[in-house]
């Protein structure tokens, strides 16, 4: 075991018995991450849903198994990405995360960042987005597909998959089309 996964797991202990905010009484599992530790991208999405919360890994109900679905069409592979949420807890009937509730779990989610070390974290819906893009004027809509860099990291905003599952056409300029245009930039400058 390297010193990086010894540190990781400790992190994730941390996170299962942390008690920092109130979502610890209602949630079953911790979510605290998926996939390969030395990944060139890590993806930051919003909070666990349901299935995440059963099976303790994010991104695996419908809006997750979407995104796989396009990693896979663009061959980013499993061994190029991790996966992590603004928030470890599920949020009771799946509502977006309180300010006091992301900021209780922000040292876990930064923790993360510095230990995987990505060459490029992406910014999955607006909840990623706010978290890192202290610019209230953006929306995700403007920020989809740029880069941002703040303190020596870069950060590409991408829609969230639960927005395609409401728009199905893949049409140049459809929500799905843009989201799989980013997806190949971030493979592209991945390989760059
Ligand atoms: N949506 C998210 O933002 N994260 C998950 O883990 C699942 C759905």
């Amino acid at each position: 075991m390297t010193t990086k996964t010894i540190q990781l797991e400790n992190l994730k202990k941390e996170a299962q018995e942390c008690k920092s905010c109130e979502l610890f009484k209602t949630k079953n599992k911790t979510v605290f991450s998926d996939g390969c530790e030395t990944a060139p991208i890590m993806f930051i999405g919003e909070a666990p849903g349901k299935n995440e919360d059963e099976t303790g890994i994010p991104f695996i109900g419908r809006a997750g198994q979407l995104l796989r679905k396009y990693l896979f069409e663009v061959n980013i592979k499993q061994n190029d990405f991790y996966i992590a949420n603004t928030i470890k807890c599920r949020p009771p009937q799946n509502r977006k995360p309180t300010a006091k509730e992301k900021t209780a779990c922000k040292h876990f989610l930064d923790k993360q960042i510095e230990l995987i070390n990505p060459k490029i974290i992406v910014l999955v819906g607006s909840t990623a987005l706010e978290s890192f893009i202290l610019d209230k004027k953006l929306t995700i809509t403007k920020a989809r597909g740029k880069i941002f860099e703040i303190e020596g990291r870069k950060f590409i905003p991408i829609f969230h998959p639960s927005y395609l599952l409401r728009y199905h056409s893949t049409q140049t300029g459809s929500p799905r089309d843009l989201f799989k245009k980013d997806l190949l930039y971030i493979k592209n400058l991945i390989e760059s």
